[in-house]
């Protein structure tokens, strides 16, 4: 059925490798660093295709590793970079292409696993190849790099290595010259260079598996006065200075000779970490130097990316539909969940921290595959909740420390953001269909404002052991102190209930789920349609939630809020053909048809449906609007028309030009709400279309693109912008998690429920069907899909047995697989 896959998914500057499970990309030149990322969520980083990046150990602000220059001259600069010096000719090269990107590479291929990243290249008959990656539960990283002598003639070479050490909390790096370049030194000592301060516990690493023939620490003296990463003297001479950095920029470049034979080829093991505690390097240094525990570290990463990746696989018609859900999207949301929004190519590490409604949502993709990793992040999340009810917006991970995030610039509106408690429900819910692990709504987490809050200086995760009781993370242990998250739920829903404004709506706070959206200046009117819809879909949830668990008042409760918030979301914001977006300080609304700008938002279209509002054909005429204004082949914009001027009614959203982000642009997260919401409504085509506009890999026009091909942006530029098509932000966005729904649960329709595992897919009429198999629950579920005829009807056998609707129960205890055959459409 499928077409092959492998190399059929290609632009000019690379293609997606099925086989392999690699993108691989074949020019350096790439529009915009393409990155991948290393680690398990700890200690990791960020590298490009020519090596560019860095490193930090669980919180990119205050234990960074590496430095890194955000938009800087060359780009993409520093990394992890190794010279090679033909010692006969003098001449030098960096087999990642950067950072000595004179030369012209014989061949040149970059190939980004999951959490891997390897380079090769051939130059004047060296064939070069540097594999890096994060051992899994280390707190390193290793670089394997090989040198063949594919001349027919023998060959004396020398190598450079260099990564760039700065203070470890990034900010006094770049604000505090005065101190920050003072305080952090080098030594070198047995092949092994330790940077560290004289008064932090803290030392970074750099040492190889082979003895080397000399060392720099200081930069100044590896690069020399006037030069820069191109053209380093220590590289240009050939002859390393045995610099041992008193202070300043401080560096590891270990040199060694490399002398091969035709046909031979050598490998240096390269071994860089960070420790409080001097006594782990030497044992470290000392496994990690032998080959084989190399190897064996980086087959546990694969074998670990296995199991992460066999809880769903899918064979559709469309291979780059396959390659992103069996792979690519996967991957990303995994980042997603480790980092939320706070460090990529597009985000620095310093600022944003980890998001309450971003990673909440985070978790909705990896809640099947990663559930414990999951888990602790809704604790950690629910712990930024105030008696109140509303949650702090950010948290950073190392130091626990929460925060109202960008409303914090603006203290006279309002601190709360109006999403981000409800989106902790809907994670909560969707946890719970997933593993059944209802025990967790006891579980206990206190409030930011209780009185056993963590006290500061707890980090992220000492704090989830803490408040669990536990020295590890096990789901199963019984928490002490704090409230249940059945508690805390009830109040997320009573803060929006008590936080309505004139018409009934919730209050929009500093912004709903659109940061920008920032109407409310202080009067306490301004109110989001949107927010109402997403509170309708939160009641929902909980309603189904009551069922299974016999909580018929609470229930009954939610379904009546429900009806509530939509009668009054259908009084007050239907606008004739679609639903408003918002009512602003005065009570005037935004997005409807009376207005310049911004006639109609895609949110509360999308919304209506998946909120479940009702009320006749309303939820089709909303979708059609949308469809109608505010499609383009590149994704649906996120509103029409964009502002074209400041506008200090509406603020954020006006001081974007028009098309871009949330002003006008194509929004992915957003978008992946149509696919959501065209599917709900049995839309196949509709749905599939909109799968495929912003599918990464479909991208085949890289130029325009510009982001990398295999993992979603965050925003495209929209029709109105002159880089129409233009994808920024990419690899940490909602949109991974969002798309990966999308697919999987909405157009494929394999989607977990309380009572069993649900197969209703919404697919495109051409399609014969598809194959797919879900880990749910501990049992393995085989689905083939086959289309009979026209329409979404589903009849199901399961174990070869009729059963009535689309709901698969659950099997008896003990039976380890089922075989699920759907059949689409009426004959
Ligand atoms: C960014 C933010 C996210 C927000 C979105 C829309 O992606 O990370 O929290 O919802 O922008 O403003």
């Amino acid at each position: 059925m499928p077409k092959n896959e492998t190399h059929s998914i290609a632009n000019p500057y690379g293609y997606f490798d099925a086989a392999n499970r690699e993108y691989v990309i074949t020019r350096p030149d790439t529009p915009t660093p393409w990155m991948n990322y290393l680690g398990e969520g700890r200690y990791g980083g960020i590298i490009s295709n020519t090596a560019g990046g860095y490193s930090f150990d669980r919180d990119p602000r205050t234990r960074r590793v590496t430095r890194y220059r955000y938009n800087s001259i060359p780009a993409d600069q520093p990394g992890r970079y190794v010279y090679l010096r033909d010692q006969e000719t003098g001449e030098y090269w960096s087999p990642t292409w950067q950072p000595v990107v004179g030369r012209q590479l014989e061949a040149y291929e970059c190939r980004h696993g999951a959490a891997y990243t390897r380079i090769q290249s051939t130059y004047r008959g060296i064939a070069a190849s540097l594999l890096y990656f994060v051992p899994p539960g280390e707190a390193c990283e290793v670089w394997v790099l090989s040198v063949k002598n594919v001349s027919d003639c023998p060959r004396r070479l020398r190598s450079f290595s260099y990564a760039e050490f700065g203070y470890y909390d990034a900010l006094i790096d770049q604000q505090n010259l005065d101190w920050g370049m003072h305080i952090v030194h080098s030594r070198y000592a047995d092949g092994t260079i330790v940077t560290s301060t004289q008064f932090r516990p803290t030392l970074t690493f750099f040492s190889s598996n082979v003895t080397p023939a000399g060392f720099d620490t200081d930069r100044e003296v590896f690069i020399g006065r006037c030069r820069d990463l191109a053209n380093p003297v220590v590289v240009e001479t050939g002859e390393p200075r045995q610099s041992e950095a008193p202070r300043g920029n401080n560096v590891g470049s270990l040199c060694h000779d490399l002398v091969l034979a035709p046909g031979e080829e050598q490998e240096i093991i390269y071994v860089m970490g960070v420790t409080d505690d001097p006594g782990t390097v030497a044992p470290l240094l000392a496994r990690y130097g032998q080959p084989r525990e190399v190897q064996a570290a980086f087959e546990a990463l694969r074998a670990d990316w296995d199991i992460y990746l066999g809880h769903f696989t899918v064979e559709t018609p469309d291979a780059e539909m396959n390659a992103m859900l069996n792979f690519w999207n996967p991957v990303q949301c995994r980042a997603t969940l480790y980092w939320s929004r706070f460090v990529s190519a597009y985000e620095t590490g310093l600022g944003r921290g980890m998001g309450t409604r971003d990673s909440a949502q985070d978790t909705l993709a990896t809640v099947q595959a990663a559930p414990a990793r999951a888990r602790e992040m809704l604790d950690v999340l629910w712990h930024l909740q105030f008696r109140d009810g509303h949650t702090w917006h950010q948290v950073f991970p190392l130091t626990g420390e929460g925060g109202p995030g960008l409303a914090g610039e603006f203290p006279d509106w309002p601190q709360w953001f109006s999403d981000d408690h409800l989106w902790l429900v809907l994670a909560v819910c969707a946890y719970l269909r997933e593993t059944g692990d209802f025990a967790y709504l006891d579980h206990r987490v206190p409030y930011w404002d209780s009185e056993d809050a963590p006290a500061g200086g707890d980090t992220m995760w000492d704090y989830v052991l803490r408040v669990r009781g536990v020295s590890r993370l096990d789901p199963l242990e019984q928490p002490a102190g704090g409230d249940t998250i059945w508690d805390h739920v009830l109040r997320a829903v009573d803060f929006t209930l008590t936080h309505r404004g004139p018409q009934g709506l919730p209050r929009l706070g500093f912004s709903d789920w659109d940061d920008t959206m920032n109407l409310d200046h202080g009067s306490g009117k301004a109110e989001s349609v949107w927010c109402a819809q997403q509170f309708c879909r939160a009641m929902l949830d909980l309603a189904d939630l009551c069922d299974c668990l016999g909580k018929d008042k609470d229930g009954a409760r939610f379904r009546a809020l429900h009806r509530e918030m939509a009668q009054t979301i259908n009084r007050v914001a239907w606008d004739g053909a679609w639903y408003a977006r918002a009512y602003d300080d005065d009570g005037l609304p935004v997005g409807v048809q009376g207005e310049t700008y911004h006639q109609i938002g895609l949110n509360p279209q999308t919304w209506a449906v998946i909120g479940e509002i009702g009320a006749g054909d309303r939820l089709t005429r909303a979708m059609e609007s949308a469809h109608e204004k505010l499609d383009t082949p590149y994704g649906m914009a996120l509103m029409a028309p964009p502002y074209e001027h400041s506008d200090l009614r509406v603020r954020g959203t006006t001081t974007y030009p028009p098309g871009a982000k949330e002003n006008g642009g194509i929004f992915c997260h957003a978008h992946a709400w149509a696919v959501v919401a065209a599917a709900r409504l049995g839309w196949g085509e509709r749905a599939y279309q909109y799968y495929r506009q912003i599918l990464p890999l479909a991208r085949t026009d890289a130029d325009t693109f510009a982001a990398e091909p295999y993992v979603y942006c965050g925003n495209i530029c929209g029709p109105t912008h002159p880089q129409y098509g233009y994808g920024r932000n990419a690899w940490l966005s909602g949109t991974a998690s969002w798309m990966y729904v999308a697919g999987t649960q909405w157009i494929l329709g394999i989607r977990p429920t309380f009572a069993g595992l649900q197969v209703a897919p919404v697919i495109p009429g051409d399609w014969p069907g598809f194959r797919a198999a879900r880990l749910f629950r501990g049992v393995t579920y085989r689905i083939a899909v086959e289309r009979m005829g026209p329409g979404n009807a589903v009849s199901l056998t399961v174990d070869g047995r009729p059963v009535e609707g689309t709901i698969v129960p659950f099997p008896p205890a003990g039976q380890a697989e089922v075989v699920v055959k759907a059949i689409v459409g009426e004959k």
